[in-house]
């Protein structure tokens, strides 16, 4: 039996919209994967999301990538995975990047493969695909290699491992709120005006910048895009009062993962991330909007646990 975890990821990081991905040290899915002698993959879904990812292997994430990773073996015989789910789906902290990264990292070990990075990335693409209905690699980057990742190349896929300076803290919110990918991106305009896009490279720069130093507040300010949340603003109508929320309670900042709902804040320390994270789970709670959260900090990927 072989196994592999992939830990779920903030994406987009502000002005890296569909190139900047941040893996966090928790939570993770797990895949475990037998090589048997029937062909094709089998699946169970187990971990308390395991029942709101598809039983059939065809539309499952993790099973799609494991049947990829068969097919490019040519090995006879088949797969039975089992998934355990704990990143929950809908989410914005790459739910569907992590399965499908621990889907093709289990198949391959179960197999005694040793594909290359970019065999990975592209499955991990497609089956992003699969379930996002675009193949964006700024969650599946950091679920593969752990840390901060530019995403340089989709076709083929080529990422970069950059350098974030500091032991910062992490406060991560999940509004009991879905917001499927699918339809964040059908929101998004083909053009954008020239004056946003000036100001969201002076932000992408400024991010990168204050990541190398472990400058917090200048990372902090930078976190804002101008790319794709103005157009979505109307899909997280609770974004800006929990935003004041954090603020209030010494957050930097409050930025939005991927598509939302998950929101994050950086933090200088475990002690202000949980202050943060209580102060907008409650401002939450008041307008009647359960959730959950995490204080965690960057970790490792699949390729690393
Ligand atoms: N970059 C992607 C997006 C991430 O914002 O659509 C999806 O979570």
């Amino acid at each position: 039996m072989a196994i592999a975890s992939a830990p779920a990821s903030l994406s987009n990081l502000g002005p890296g919209f569909d190139v900047l991905g941040l893996a966090l040290a928790e939570p993770l899915d797990r895949v475990e994967a037998h090589a048997v002698e029937a062909p094709g993959v089998t699946l169970a879904n187990t971990g308390p999301y395991g029942e709101r990812v598809p039983s059939d292997p065809a539309k499952n994430v993790a099973a799609w990538a494991a049947q990829r990773m068969l097919e490019a073996s040519g090995a006879s015989g088949g797969l039975e995975l089992v998934v355990h789910k704990e990143i929950p789906p809908g989410s914005g902290l790459g739910s569907s990047a992590a399965s499908a990264v621990a889907g093709v990292v289990a198949a391959a070990r179960a197999l005694s493969l040793e594909p290359r990075r970019a065999e990975l990335l592209a499955i991990g693409r497609d089956a992003e695909a699969l379930a996002a209905g675009s193949g964006h690699l700024d969650n599946v980057a950091p679920a593969l290699l752990g840390g901060f990742v530019a995403v340089v190349g989709t076709h083929p896929p080529d990422v970069r491992s950059l350098e974030l300076r500091g032991q910062w803290s992490l406060a991560v919110v999940l509004p009991a709120l879905v917001v499927r990918t699918s339809e964040a991106r059908e929101v998004l305009p083909r053009r954008v005006p020239l004056v946003d896009a000036i100001d969201n490279l002076r932000d992408l720069t400024g991010l990168l910048d204050a990541a190398a130093r472990g400058d917090l507040t200048a990372f902090s300010r930078h976190l804002r895009d101008q790319l794709a949340q103005p157009y979505r603003a109307s899909l997280v109508p609770w974004l800006e009062g929990a935003r004041e929320a954090a603020l209030e309670a010494g957050a930097p900042t409050l930025s939005i993962s991927g598509s939302g709902p998950a929101v994050f804040a950086p933090c200088p320390d475990p002690g202000s991330a949980r202050r943060v994270l209580q102060a907008v789970l409650a401002h939450l709670a008041d307008g009647g909007i359960q959730g959950e959260g995490w204080v965690t900090r960057p970790g490792p990927g699949a390729l690393a646990l």
